[in-house]
């Protein structure tokens, strides 16, 4: 079996942007269809469409954790079309690998950010 890398587990012990936004742009939720984890992702978006501030809660596994904390430090300050453009590949990159049967953990984020877009976007379109 695989282990973590150093990056997953000083994201796994320190996560970052761990929480809820208040009045948030933009909500999403994701589950794992592997096991009952679940995700919800906060956005903040500002006049330019760049994620101002990001946020997460998590009922998840050590993987889920460090991938969900990633992705926030990916995000924050992009612009939303590269936070769609976002995948799960990139995440596991960016903590240097995780173990093949902990893949699907980082789904999750990528689904929970698209949702928290898409939220953002429909929420625009109705206040016009
Ligand atoms: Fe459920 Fe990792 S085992 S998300």
């Amino acid at each position: 079996m695989e282990t973590y890398s150093e990056k997953v587990f000083e994201h796994f012990n320190n996560p970052r942007n761990v929480g809820v936004i208040y009045k948030p742009h933009g909500v999403g939720e994701a589950g794992s269809g592997e096991c009952s984890d679940y995700l919800v992702v906060y956005i903040k978006v500002n006049g330019e469409k760049v994620i101002e501030d990001i946020k997460f809660q998590l009922r998840g596994c050590a993987a889920a954790i460090a991938t969900s904390s990633a992705l926030t430090e990916m995000v924050r300050g992009k612009h939303i079309g590269e936070a769609l453009a976002l995948t799960e590949a990139d995440i596991v990159d960016y903590l240097d690998g995780l173990p093949e049967e902990k893949i699907h953990c980082s789904i999750m984020g990528v689904e929970a950010l698209k949702n928290a877009v898409m939220n953002y976007l429909d929420n625009l379109r109705s206040y016009w």
